[in-house]
């Protein structure tokens, strides 16, 4: 048997490729789909089935592409509505190839149509050896139910504690789980780091697991859900249908710095990192570097519907740019810079980075503004700052003083880049970086608030 996990850390998505005498499967394909064909060719496999395990709303899902490439068919649960040619599936359904045997569960909950895949391979034994179970049971988490159109966070919820209990446990402590998203997916919302896990493992250590009845597990599951970006309902509606494939996507245009000050209505979206950044850009542009969680964040800030200028600083970033933006369905990628920033003749803005001991000395007549999350805010932060999470930080721009200078920092440096970006571009002159951001305020010994003692 050949069993591969492919981890995407940008969106923290995992995908899978299971194989055995010459034919495989893949489970929540990437959209871009030629690293599954490359090691498919390279283990003499050929990919003849695709399996979603739900319609994803986080990433475009590649599953059309990759059955369009290789003829193979695409399982989805009955209930998803998927607009192309698929497998629906039912409880039970099973396909079978070489050894292994993949049986279709059930498992509404995270998502109506969500289905998890148990696998017995038959030279192992007769009973499933692991479950990947899709957005159903995570590593420490369990799928958030608040994503339908139709049903209630709270009818989700006890639809997965049943999935949970009667599809899932029931499997056995030793059967491996393997889920489509890690640490750091805005799919849950405190997954462990590990990449794999056990039922057992998960009944003892995973808090929704934990939960003795339904009442309680619905309780705890739709407390404090996590934001859900605009973008999520688009995907999943992109999934329903099947994206186009990513060679079907125009080539990036390379525009003049006349053609760039002309097109007034598109974002420019600049992903150097910070520094680079804030020494000089394009007045108006937005910057979302290219790390971390990028194309989350654009997808959550700029949206999948406006057309996208992209600055980067080589033509290898700018391409990882380009599929990075694709993977969560931001197409409109309209041009580039002609030669990058050095061939920029127009105007010029500059954001300072100051460091937290600048901070701290000019602190008086200085707005402080922090762009994390409230839970991060609630364990520690700068006595007088304004929490403005970066996902609420636009609608919320009336409540800085044009006049005073804007200090702007997250946990480490990348959200803050990203917001003093923001403010910029709303017309605030005045607007500072905080390099390393509150874990170096709080490194350097600088004085801390805790919850509620500020605004
Ligand atoms: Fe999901």
């Amino acid at each position: 048997m050949y069993f591969q996990q492919f981890y995407l850390a940008c969106l923290s998505h995992a995908s899978y490729m299971i194989g055995s005498e010459g034919v495989a499967c893949v489970v929540d394909p990437r959209r871009d789909v030629s690293l599954y064909l490359d090691e498919a060719a390279k283990e003499n496999l050929r990919i003849e089935h695709v399996i979603e395990t739900h319609l994803h709303a986080d990433f475009v899902s590649g599953h059309r592409e990759l059955a369009d490439r290789t003829g193979a068919k695409v399982y989805l649960g009955w209930r998803a509505g998927a607009k192309f040619p698929h497998v629906a599936v039912h409880d039970g359904d099973e396909i079978r190839f070489g050894r292994l045997i993949l049986r279709f569960l059930e498992t509404p909950g995270h998502t109506i149509e969500s289905v998890c895949v148990a696998i017995t391979d038959l030279d192992r034994g007769e009973k499933p050896f692991a479950v990947l179970t899709g957005d159903t049971l995570f590593i420490g988490d369990v799928g958030r139910p608040d994503l339908s159109p139709d049903l209630s966070p709270r009818e989700l919820a006890a639809m997965l504690f049943d999935s949970l209990h009667q599809k899932i446990l029931p499997l056995g402590d030793e059967v491996e789980v393997y889920p489509a998203h890690g640490a750091g997916s805005l799919c849950g919302k405190q997954m462990r780091p590990e990449r794999q896990s056990t039922i057992g493992k998960e009944r003892a250590m995973n808090y929704a697991l934990r939960a003795q009845t339904k009442e309680e597990f619905v309780r705890l599951l739709t407390a404090e859900l996590p934001d859900r970006p605009g973008y999520f309902a688009l995907d999943a509606e992109i999934n329903r249908s099947g994206a186009p494939a990513l060679t079907d996507l125009p080539p990036v245009a390379r525009l003049s710095c006349e053609q760039i000050l002309a097109s007034r209505n598109a974002i420019m979206l600049d992903t150097r990192p910070p520094q680079q950044f804030g020494a000089g850009h394009i007045p108006g542009a937005v910057n979302i570097p290219l790390a971390g969680q990028y194309a989350s964040m654009a997808a959550t800030l700029v949206g999948l519907d406006r057309d996208i200028i992209l600055i980067a600083e080589d033509e290898e970033r700018l391409e990882e740019s380009r599929v990075r933006l694709a993977r969560v369905g931001i197409e409109r990628v309209i041009g580039t810079l002609k030669g990058g920033m050095q061939a920029w003749r127009g105007p010029v803005v500059e954001i300072p980075q100051i460091t937290v001991s600048d901070l701290a000395r000019e602190r008086r007549d200085i707005q402080v503004v922090d762009v994390r999350r409230r839970a991060e805010w609630d364990e520690g932060h700068i006595e007088g700052a304004k929490l403005m999470p970066l996902g609420q930080l636009e609608s919320m721009l009336g409540e800085l003083r044009r006049d005073l200078p804007i200090a702007v920092h997250c946990k480490s440096g990348y959200r803050s880049a990203i917001g003093c970006s923001l403010i910029q571009r709303a017309g605030f002159e005045k607007v500072w970086n905080v390099i390393g951001g509150f874990d170096a305020w709080r490194a350097c010994g600088l004085p801390e608030a805790i919850a509620e003692t500020a605004i």
